[in-house]
């Protein structure tokens, strides 16, 4: 039994280093950091990760959905696997931290379990998983669904036309043996994000602790109209299909405005040929929407294809909305949920529990265990853009976090009981039912 007077931390200059090396792999040097899934330059980076992992003492592997794994044997061999993790695939022209520093972090955490000589009981994977953003036009969540076990469309065709099987075996996966990728049921999984909102800054924490990760549910809008000479064809007569996208695009921003769903965004559209002495004969609207609640999702989606018949007739095109993929809401666990509040306890780090807005891999590894999330503030409350940027204090604080949390979930998940935890923390006892066993408060078990 190791007694630890001193409690242990990550290495913070070498987690900022490391974020700032990954940052440099891009396809858009000078306008943020672009690494689409199964790029080369994504494939870099997953290198990078594989040899950081190496160096952090961890058997690594990169499975047939291209994600790359690092494990460390555990002291009790026969229990269910402790993981964390994100991802490294990125959306166009994006930060340096979605998913880059929930990995680094991981790493780092590995690290500092191996320097400080402690064996958890259960084995741990560190996870870098790919495509998680489907930036390329496929659902996202792709390595996490492979890992978690569930069937996966191969041939999808992405905005680039190319076939998702194709991509990953360009990439270095091996499609024909994707459920080799899966892993049988975890102990827990832990996923460090930033926050990509403005909640934890704006309240002035340092910790999000995550109560449920929303629901995504994306679909495209194909319309199909007649491209005709813009000089010569009488407004009256023609079939727009850019009048009918704009109208669309108001129908979905109607969805969140009207109070039908949390948010809806139509991210993508596109009119064909594109050229402005042509009446565009086709279009697409590519669309996003999000929502705790996933009847509310549905609703949406009958909201939006009266609007389509309502469209189509008010400008003679077809207008057929398609839903590419739906992503449940996901509560996190309780009880390793308090493993993170306990975490932040211990570390003096202020905290407050929230929902996540975005999507992350963790809800669909809730299919293997119980998940929770820790959040750290983005300044600004910016995402998915260039300036996305984090107090460096704080993205050190966060992976001390995340290893006191992993030390947390190490002593209770398949540990004996625990004593409840103080009615006087109120997040925590929101966090925690009564009589379910969570991390303890205060001194570390061991
Ligand atoms: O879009 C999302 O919520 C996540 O960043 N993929
Ligand atoms: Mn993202
Ligand atoms: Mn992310």
């Amino acid at each position: 039994m190791t007694a630890r007077a001193i409690l242990p931390r990550v290495d913070g200059r070498r987690l900022l280093e490391r974020l700032r090396a990954l940052a440099a792999i891009t396809a858009t040097p000078g306008r943020g950091v672009t690494r689409l899934a199964y790029s080369a330059e994504d494939v870099t980076a997953r290198e990078l990760v594989a040899r950081w992992m190496r160096e952090a003492g961890l058997a690594v592997a990169v499975d047939p959905a291209g994600n790359v794994v690092g494990t460390r044997a555990g002291a009790e061999p026969g229990l269910r696997r402790l993981a964390t993790g994100s991802h490294l695939d990125t959306v166009a022209e994006a930060g340096a931290l979605d998913g880059a520093y929930g990995v680094v972090a991981a790493v780092e955490v590995a690290a500092a379990l191996t320097a400080a000589r402690i064996r958890l009981r259960h084995q741990l994977a560190v996870v870098g998983f790919s495509n998680e953003e489907g930036a390329r036009g496929t659902p996202g969540m792709v390595g996490s669904a492979a890992i978690a076990g569930h069937e996966v469309d191969l041939s999808i065709v992405d905005d680039e036309g190319w076939v998702l099987a194709d991509r990953i075996a360009a990439a270095g996966g091996d499609p024909a043996r994707l459920a080799d990728a899966a892993w049988p049921p975890l102990a827990g999984f832990l996923e460090l994000h930033v926050e990509q909102g403005p909640v934890l800054e704006e309240a002035g924490v340092s910790v999000g602790v995550v109560t449920a990760i929303t629901a995504r549910l994306t679909l495209d809008i194909l319309i199909r109209g007649r491209a005709q000479h813009a000089g010569t064809t009488p407004m009256a007569a023609r079939r727009d299909a850019a009048v009918a996208a704009a109208r669309m695009v108001l129908a979905v921003h109607g969805l969140a405005t009207e109070g039908a769903v949390r948010v809806a965004t139509a991210g993508r559209v596109e009119v064909r040929p594109g050229v402005r002495n042509v009446v565009p004969g086709d279009a697409l609207v590519g669309v996003d929407l999000r929502d705790v609640d996933d009847a509310a999702l549905a609703r949406a989606v009958d909201l939006l294809r009266s609007a389509a018949a309502e469209v189509a007739a008010g400008t003679g095109t077809d207008v057929d909305v398609l839903v590419r993929s739906r992503v449940p809401a996901v509560p996190t666990d309780p009880a390793l949920a308090g493993c993170v509040a306990s975490a932040a306890d211990r570390l003096g780090l202020s905290r407050l529990a929230l929902p996540s807005g975005a999507g992350h891999d963790a809800q669909v590894l809730a299919a293997l265990g119980p998940v929770a999330m820790a959040f750290v503030p983005s300044i600004g409350g910016v995402s998915h853009a260039a300036d996305e940027a984090t107090a460096d204090a704080d993205l050190v604080a966060g992976a001390d976090l995340l290893l006191h949390a992993v030390l947390d979930a190490d002593d209770l998940l398949d540990g004996p009981a625990r004593p409840e935890r103080s009615a006087a923390d109120p997040v925590g006892a929101a966090l925690v039912p009564p009589g379910a066993r969570s991390c303890r408060n205060g001194e570390r078990g061991r």
